[in-house]
């Protein structure tokens, strides 16, 4: 597992709840499954593959915004400083701002999965043999305490891959008040938001051609078929994405071809011909609207840098 997809799959602190939250989500009146359950290995391996589909701008625009900008971001950095990632992320990122540190204290890499920290650790090790590598091993959706040797010089906080839109506004503002906790006094966050733009482009990006985010929303129920006892028939749900202006985010779906019974985990589930399952959120944000979602958590935002389409943003927050 690599990318923003750690993220989603580790940032709570739940080791078999795959089953509990199955079952409650498909007893709703609206069924729906949490999004952070894509992740096993074969979803991880088809979000890899979503990172490089031509309509997915997100990962790419990224990038180039990082590479573009990574020396203005970090200017003034020490040695002292201590980067904080949220998550142990894909090592092309992160690899962008060590470039640029060559004289930091510590990189500290948290994430809930202790598996995902000693990958993180081996895939850095080679490339930044000095680099001193901290993980720590924790539940970032709380502020965390760092060990006081780290907890004393200035951190620097990273959370790319606009992983902040798969939570929802309240979720998301908790999420940066935890961050904001565990990198005060004196902390800078470097964060990466998905822009609102024009329909299409959103929509293609959540439903290309070759049909690989279809099989990677189809997988959450291959994965219940596998883990659960499930009985899902993948012929009968088709995956569906769109934009919902209102709430200013993308949902995906898979909507049920007919009226069929499925049973998981010795439970019987009915669903009507149409009947949906939502299985994502991804909230897209203009640059005010994700600044006042910032300050709400208690952060001050100061530089933004952005593609030349305005397609992605990357934010420097600071704790006031
Ligand atoms: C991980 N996350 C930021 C991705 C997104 O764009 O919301 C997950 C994804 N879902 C479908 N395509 C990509």
């Amino acid at each position: 597992m690599s990318e923003a997809t750690e993220r989603l799959a580790t940032s709570l602190p739940r080791v078999d709840d795959f089953a509990v939250s199955v079952l409650e989500g498909l007893s709703r009146r609206r069924k729906s499954l949490p999004c952070r359950f894509f992740y096993d290995a074969t979803g991880s391996a088809l979000f890899e593959e979503i990172t490089r589909l031509p309509e997915y701008y997100p990962t790419r625009v990224e990038i180039g915004i990082l590479e573009a900008n990574a020396t203005q971001m970090l200017k003034g950095k020490s040695e002292e400083t201590v980067l904080v990632e949220f998550g142990s992320g894909s090592s092309i990122k992160t690899e962008i701002l060590l470039r640029e540190l060559p004289e930091l204290y510590a990189y500290a890499p948290v994430d809930i999965s202790e598996s995902a920290l000693s990958d993180a650790r081996k895939r850095l090790t080679v490339r930044f043999p000095r680099l001193n590598i901290q993980p720590a091993a924790a539940d970032f959706s709380h502020p965390i305490e760092l060990p006081i040797e780290l907890a004393k010089r200035p951190r620097l906080g990273f959370f790319p891959g606009s992983t902040i839109g798969n939570f929802g506004p309240a979720e998301a503002t908790q999420l940066l008040r935890a961050m904001r906790g565990t990198l005060s006094p004196s902390g800078r966050l470097i964060i990466g938001v998905d822009l609102k733009k024009d329909v299409r482009q959103l929509v293609q990006a959540y439903n290309d051609a070759n049909g690989v985010t279809a099989a990677f929303n189809l997988n959450l129920l291959a994965r219940i078929n596998r883990e659960l006892d499930g009985t899902f028939d993948l012929n009968n749900f088709r995956h569906a994405a769109i934009y919902e202006p209102f709430e200013g985010r993308i949902e995906m779906h898979l909507i049920s071809s007919s009226d069929q019974d499925v049973w998981v985990k010795g439970r019987r589930f009915r669903f009507r011909a149409g009947e949906t399952i939502h299985t994502e959120n991804a909230y897209k944000y203009t640059i005010e609207e994700f600044h006042l979602m910032a300050q709400s958590a208690g952060w001050a935002p100061q530089r933004v840098w952005t593609d030349e389409a305005n397609l992605f943003s990357v934010h420097e927050l600071l704790t006031p």
